[in-house]
């Protein structure tokens, strides 16, 4: 049986880490983190770039020499298998994933595949390539708070929340955090997991609810707020993410679970309206100007009423907290957003128009 232990006295200098789904949102600035701070690992990213995967998000760092890039797809199981004997991976962060729930609704099956196919793939090929030795090995899997289901108005995620998926998206990565820690109970794989509540910052694909409001308010175009806007998330600056899953990696105890959230609830239609209000000062519009494109539209089926974290472990065990408030991140990604607009023109265009139809019709 696999036995609990510190992560942080494997530490080893010449670790080959396999980063996977570096070229999307949280995973581009995990990356930046790990090339820039350890400049004696090699760290390896994944990717198969789809619609989410962008290597512009990767520009500045390339060229590094602790730095590779491969484009493949997790759900190929002999090319994972492959990559994982000719590149001996010490240690595995796995981001890989279909992540927008709203797409999950319209294709399910896709998501399983990636999801939960793609995560096994990776878990195959740890495992066979591990099997003889585990020292130094590590499985780390990056989840997500939407596996615990919704809370009603009181309450917060621990990590001992019963799973309770309700969308196809969390289903799928709930799904994959069994199988991590099936594969530690049956073959002794070292692995942890953290499951983070949601995500805001540079870099985020405009499906999401802030680049996408960031983006229409830019080209006046109505805010779709789905169904009352009385629905509740956590929210953290991306990089004190990308900071706590470096702590995890290195000082979290194998087989554990952390929970990672910004004590920063929100309801939506608040959130909104700051947004508004800081846009309207960023782009020296009229006071209330932004705030008149808000549209109430069908609401998402099976809408999680609402998450929050309670991120006590971490902090207490790891002595992580978020670094940034929620006005000086969201100021910050407004800015970046507003000072980025060729990579803003680069992904609306295209199929993110014909996606963007088809949801919001
Ligand atoms: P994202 O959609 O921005 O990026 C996903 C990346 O995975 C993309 O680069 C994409 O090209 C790649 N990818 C997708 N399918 C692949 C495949 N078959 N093979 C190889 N690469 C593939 O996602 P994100 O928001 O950065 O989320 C990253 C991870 O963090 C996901 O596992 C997600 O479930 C989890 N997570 C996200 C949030 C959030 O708020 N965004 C919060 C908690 C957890
Ligand atoms: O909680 C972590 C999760 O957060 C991650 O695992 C997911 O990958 C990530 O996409 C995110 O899921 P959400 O569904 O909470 O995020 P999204 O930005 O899609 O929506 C946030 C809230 O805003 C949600 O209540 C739905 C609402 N919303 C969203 C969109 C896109 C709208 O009202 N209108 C919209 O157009």
């Amino acid at each position: 049986m696999l036995k609990k232990e510190s992560i942080a006295s494997k530490y080893n200098p010449m670790n080959n880490i396999l980063l996977t789904g570096g070229a999307g949102f949280i995973g581009s600035h995990v990356v930046r983190l790990l090339v820039a701070k350890y400049h004696d690992y090699k760290i390896f990213n994944l990717d198969n770039l789809t619609y989410a995967g962008n290597l512009e998000n990767l520009r500045d760092i390339e060229d590094k020499e602790n730095y590779c890039f491969i484009k493949a797809d997790i759900t190929n199981t002999a090319e994972i298998d492959a990559l994982f004997q000719k590149h001996q991976f010490d240690q595995v962060v796995h981001l890989a994933a279909e992540s927008h729930v709203d797409r999950s609704i319209t294709d399910p099956i896709g998501f399983a595949k990636t999801n939960i196919i793609g995560t096994l793939n990776l878990l195959e090929a740890s495992k066979k390539l591990w099997a003889s030795n585990y020292d130094g090995k590590l499985f780390y899997h990056i989840s997500t708070d939407e596996v615990y289901g919704t809370l009603g108005k009181e309450g917060l995620f621990t990590e001992t929340t019963p799973y309770d998926p309700n969308s196809p998206y969390s289903a799928s990565k709930a799904g994959s955090d069994h199988f991590v820690r099936a594969y530690g109970e049956t073959y002794g794989l070292p692995f942890v997991i953290s499951n983070c509540s949601n995500n805001y910052g540079p870099n985020q694909f405009p499906e999401k609810l802030i680049p996408l409001f960031i983006n229409n308010i830019i080209e006046n175009k109505p805010l779709p707020v789905y169904g009352d806007g009385n629905y509740t998330r956590d929210w953290l600056y991306v990089l004190d993410h990308a900071k706590a899953i470096d702590l995890i990696l290195h000082k979290g105890k194998v087989k554990e679970t952390y929970n990672i959230g910004g004590f920063n609830e929100w309801k939506n239609i608040d959130l909104v309206k700051l947004l508004c209000a800081q846009m309207d000062v960023k782009l020296e519009r009229a006071k209330g100007s932004s705030e008149k494109l808000i549209t109430y539209v069908k609401d998402r089926p099976g809408h999680d009423l609402r998450y929050a974290i309670d991120a006590s472990k971490i902090n207490t065990e790891l002595g992580w907290e978020p670094s940034v408030t929620f006005e000086q991140g969201l100021s910050r990604t407004i800015d970046w957003y507003l000072g980025n607009s060729e990579w803003l023109n680069h992904v609306t265009t295209g199929t993110y128009q014909e996606y963007y139809e088809k949801q919001y019709q």
